[in-house]
C-alpha cells in the first residue's frame, strides 16, 4: 500500500492540500476545503478494466453508431435527453433534498422495466421498505425492479454482477463509499472514485447508470466539479418546494441538446409532466393589474410565456430594499438605474420587489424589457394591456437590443391568444405574414418608447397606441 497523506481537498477543484485555509489557493473559492485523505495513484488501480488489444484507430475507419436509446415514455424527459436515454451512458442528476429526484428515478425505473429491462435501484438513503412504500404509492407494478439498500460499493458491485441490470440507479453518490479508501462517504475522494467506477461499469458493461447527487446550500452539486467532467450528462432538478412545479434542466449532454428543460408538477401520484408550460404558468394570473407583464422566454428550443410581477411600495426604513425572485439581482439594479436616468422615475424612497410567478427562474437578458415595464407599471399605478407580450434586452444607455429566436417567442404568444407584442425594432423587420397577421407588432428602440406604447393613457402621445389599442389600464388614474 503506498503512503497516504492526511489533509484537505477542495470541493470545487478537487486539489489536495496538506494545510487548511479559508480560500482555496488554486481556484480561489471560499470555504471549500474539507478533510480528506490523499491516495497516490497506483498504476494498477484501473488495470482490471483495461482492454489489452486497444490501439489508436483512424477516425474514418471507426464505425460510429448513434447508440441505442431507450424511450422513457415521459415525453418531456425524452425530449430533454434528445430522444431517450442512451444505452451505457452515465447521467448525473442533482438537486435539493426533497425536490423529487428519487421519485423521478423510480418513475424512470418503471418506464424501463415495462419495456422488459432489468433495473437495479441502489437506495443508500432510504430503507428497502421506505422505497417500496413509495413505489406502491406511485402505483408501480412490475417485477423487474430490484431494490438494494446498501452503501458499500463492493457489495453493490457484486449485486450488479449477479443481477446484470440494464439500468442502474445509485441514490446517492454521496452516501455510497469504497471501503478501501480511508476518507468519509461524501468526501471529494470518495465521490470521485465512485463516479469513476460508475463510469467503468456504464461503459464497460453497457449499463445505463444514473447517479443522484445532492446540491449544497450555495446551489452547487456537492462533491467536486470533476464529477461533471466524468459523466456524459448532467441534469439539474430545480424549483422551490413550495411551488408544485419542478424543472429538470440539462446543463451538459454528450448525446443531445443542452439547456433544454422538462417541466413537472409534483402531485399525490408522483411527478406529472407538464406539456404546456405557458398554460401552467399563466393559470393563476389576474388580468389588468398594475405590475404584471407577460414575457415570452426561451429554454433550449422551446419558448413559453411567464408572468413577471413587480411591486413598488413606499419604504418605511431609511434604506430601501430591492428584492428579486427568479431574476438576477444585479440586472434589477441596472434596470432601476436605467429607469431613473432615462425616464426620470425616482426609486429613492420606495421598495422594489420583482418576481417570476410560479417559481420559474429567468436568466436571459431578453426578459429585461418585461421586467422594466412591470416596475414602471407598478410605479405609475397603471396596468399594461393584458393581451400584450413584451420582449427586449435593455442596454445601459436605455436602448432596446434585439433578442434571439424572436419568431419562436412570438409564435408562442399567438398560440396562447395574445394580440400585441412590444419588441426590439431590429427584430420587428422582416417578420413573416403568419406572425404579423395575427399579432400587432410595435418595434421600439428606446426604453421611453416602450413606456410610451405601453403605459400612456388614452389620447396620449403615441399615435399607434391611440389608433390601434387602448393601452390604458383599468386601474387608471394615478
Ligand atoms: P423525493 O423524491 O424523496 O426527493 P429527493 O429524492 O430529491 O430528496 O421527493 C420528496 C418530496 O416529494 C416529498 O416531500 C414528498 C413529495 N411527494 C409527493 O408530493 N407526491 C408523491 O407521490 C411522492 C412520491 C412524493
Ligand atoms: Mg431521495
Amino acid at each position: 500500500m503506498s503512503k497516504q497523506k492526511l489533509g484537505y481537498s477542495c470541493r470545487s477543484c478537487s486539489q489536495f492540500f496538506t494545510k487548511w485555509s479559508g480560500i482555496c489557493p488554486k481556484c480561489a473559492e471560499w470555504n471549500t476545503l474539507e478533510e480528506d485523505v490523499f491516495i497516490p495513484v497506483e498504476k494498477t488501480r484501473f488495470e482490471s478494466h483495461r482492454v489489452s488489444h486497444n490501439r489508436p484507430e483512424l477516425i474514418h475507419e471507426i464505425k460510429a453508431s448513434e447508440g441505442q436509446r431507450t424511450a422513457t415514455n415521459i415525453t418531456v424527459v425524452d425530449r430533454l435527453l434528445g430522444g431517450g436515454v442512451v444505452e451505457g451512458s452515465l447521467i448525473l442528476i442533482g438537486g435539493d433534498p426533497g425536490i423529487g429526484k428519487s421519485t423521478l428515478m423510480l418513475q424512470l425505473s418503471e418506464a424501463f422495466s415495462t419495456q422488459g429491462k432489468t433495473v437495479l435501484y441502489v437506495s443508500g438513503e432510504e430503507s428497502k421498505e421506505q422505497a417500496a412504500l413509495r413505489a406502491k404509492r406511485l402505483g408501480i407494478k412490475t417485477d423487474k425492479i430490484y431494490l438494494f439498500s446498501e452503501t458499500l460499493f463492493s457489495e453493490i458491485k457484486k449485486a450488479i454482477d449477479a443481477i446484470k441490470p440494464q439500468l442502474l440507479i445509485i441514490d446517492s453518490v454521496q452516501i455510497v463509499y469504497k471501503g478501501e479508501l480511508p476518507s468519509l462517504p461524501g468526501s471529494v475522494t470518495q465521490v470521485k472514485e465512485i463516479a469513476m467506477e460508475a463510469m467503468h461499469i456504464a461503459k464497460g458493461e453497457k449499463i445505463t447508470t444514473f447517479l443522484i447527487g445532492h446540491v449544497t446550500k450555495s446551489g452547487e452539486l456537492a462533491g467536486p466539479r470533476v464529477l461533471e467532467h466524468i459523466v456524459d450528462t448532467v441534469l439539474d432538478f430545480e424549483g422551490d418546494r413550495e411551488h408544485g412545479y419542478r424543472i429538470l434542466r440539462s446543463t451538459k449532454n454528450r448525446f443531445g441538446p443542452t439547456d433544454e428543460i422538462a417541466l413537472f408538477q409534483m402531485g399525490t401520484k408522483g411527478l406529472k409532466e407538464v406539456l404546456n408550460p405557458s398554460e401552467a404558468f399563466l393559470k393563476e394570473r389576474i388580468k389588468d393589474v398594475a405590475g404584471s407583464v407577460i414575457v415570452p422566454t426561451m429554454e433550449g428550443s422551446s419558448a413559453f410565456l411567464v408572468e413577471v410581477q413587480a411591486l413598488v411600495a413606499p419604504t418605511n426604513f431609511s434604506t430601501s430594499s430591492r428584492k428579486s425572485t427568479g431574476l438576477d439581482q444585479n440586472r434589477l439594479s441596472l434596470l432601476l438605474a436605467v429607469l431613473e436616468k432615462r425616464v426620470g422615475y425616482t426609486f429613492q424612497s420606495v421598495d422594489v420587489f420583482v418576481s417570476v410567478a410560479g417559481g420559474m427562474k429567468i436568466v436571459e437578458p431578453a426578459a429585461d424589457l418585461g421586467v422594466l415595464m412591470s416596475i414602471a407599471s407598478s410605479f405609475s399605478k397603471r396596468s399594461i394591456n393584458s393581451e400584450t407580450v413584451v420582449i427586449g434586452e435593455v442596454g445601459l444607455t436605455g436602448e432596446i437590443r434585439s433578442v434571439s429566436r424572436i419568431e419562436s417567442r412570438l409564435k408562442e404568444a399567438i398560440h396562447m391568444g395574445f394580440k400585441y407584442a412590444v419588441i426590439p425594432k431590429k427584430n420587428s423587420v422582416g417578420l413573416p405574414d403568419s406572425i404579423t397577421k395575427k399579432l400587432t407588432i410595435f418595434g421600439v428602440d428606446l426604453v421611453e418608447e416602450a413606456i410610451g406604447q405601453l403605459l400612456s393613457r388614452k389620447g396620449g402621445t403615441s399615435t399607434i397606441q391611440t389608433k390601434k389599442v387602448d393601452y390604458a389600464g383599468t386601474t387608471g388614474a394615478s
